[in-house]
């Protein structure tokens, strides 16, 4: 495969290759202000925030980006006024029904994280079919971050553990890195290599916060509707001159 925005070198290019994040989360941050700016009601900002997330999806499969996490709608959005909330979940039931076809022919896995139980059970059902029907897809896994919050996800995972220990099942000596792993709703799924948040704003927000223990961060100032491929380039070229240690030395 080509990677049209690295440079002919081959040795660079095969290194460059090589040093793609395997995991990219996104806080799909700035669609309100995108809006603002343009004197559109806030919903046309996360109607031009689809429009991103479409571009940036078949970025990632071209580049070989193998997971693609973003953050569509967290624990405390349900906070704001009932209308927005609706729209939004308008929004995903559309965007499920509308291009479900188009990811699974682009070998996308549709996938999601967070407590679904409590979105419209319109979009539980979309949900599962678009799971169910890209699952063995092997293009980027997209997770779509939905009702999710990262303090929500560990009380989620230390009710199970302890669940477990209480009858039986496990020992608390069990517990470890990967049994908690193993209980989050990012099971399977390697923590982020680069975590992107456009919009200006330079905070974790409740996402993926067990995950994030070594990622990068990248930030810039454009809105969520206006980030494009150019700008996921931009941010994988950065995070390749990042010295990853770990907590280690070279
Ligand atoms: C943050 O921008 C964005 C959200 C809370 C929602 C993100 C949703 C989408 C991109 C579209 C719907 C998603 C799917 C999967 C169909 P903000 O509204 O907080 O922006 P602001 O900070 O400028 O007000």
């Amino acid at each position: 495969m080509k990677f049209k925005f690295f440079n002919k070198n081959t040795d660079k290019e095969v290194k460059i290759k090589e040093n793609i994040p395997q995991h990219v989360a996104i806080i799909m941050d700035g669609n309100g202000r995108w809006a603002k700016s343009r004197n559109l009601p806030r919903f046309m900002g996360h109607k031009a925030g689809v429009e991103a997330i479409r571009n940036i999806v078949k970025e990632c499969n071209r580049i070989g980006v193998k997971y693609l996490t973003l953050y569509a709608f967290s624990t405390e959005n349900w906070k704001r006024p009932k209308e927005e909330v609706d729209l939004l979940m308008s929004l995903l039931l559309e965007y499920l029904k509308k291009e479900v076809d188009e990811l699974h022919k682009n070998n996308v896995v549709v996938n999601s994280i967070g407590n679904i139980e409590k979105l419209p059970e319109k979009c539980q059902i979309e949900l599962k079919k678009a799971y169910e029907k890209t699952k063995n897809n092997k293009g980027v896994v997209m997770s779509l971050a939905l009702n999710y919050g990262g303090r929500d996800e560990i009380i989620y995972a230390v009710k199970k553990i302890c669940a477990r220990v209480k009858n039986g099942q496990m020992s608390i000596d069990m517990i470890d890195e990967d049994m908690i792993d193993k209980f989050l709703f990012t099971a399977g799924i390697p923590d982020p290599d680069l975590i992107i948040r456009p919009s200006g704003e330079k905070r974790i927000s409740n996402f993926l916060l067990w995950q994030c223990a070594y990622s990068e961060f990248w930030y810039s100032n454009i809105n969520w509707p206006d980030f494009s491929p150019k700008d996921l380039q931009d941010a994988i070229k950065d995070y390749q001159k990042r010295d990853r240690r770990f907590g280690g030395i070279k």
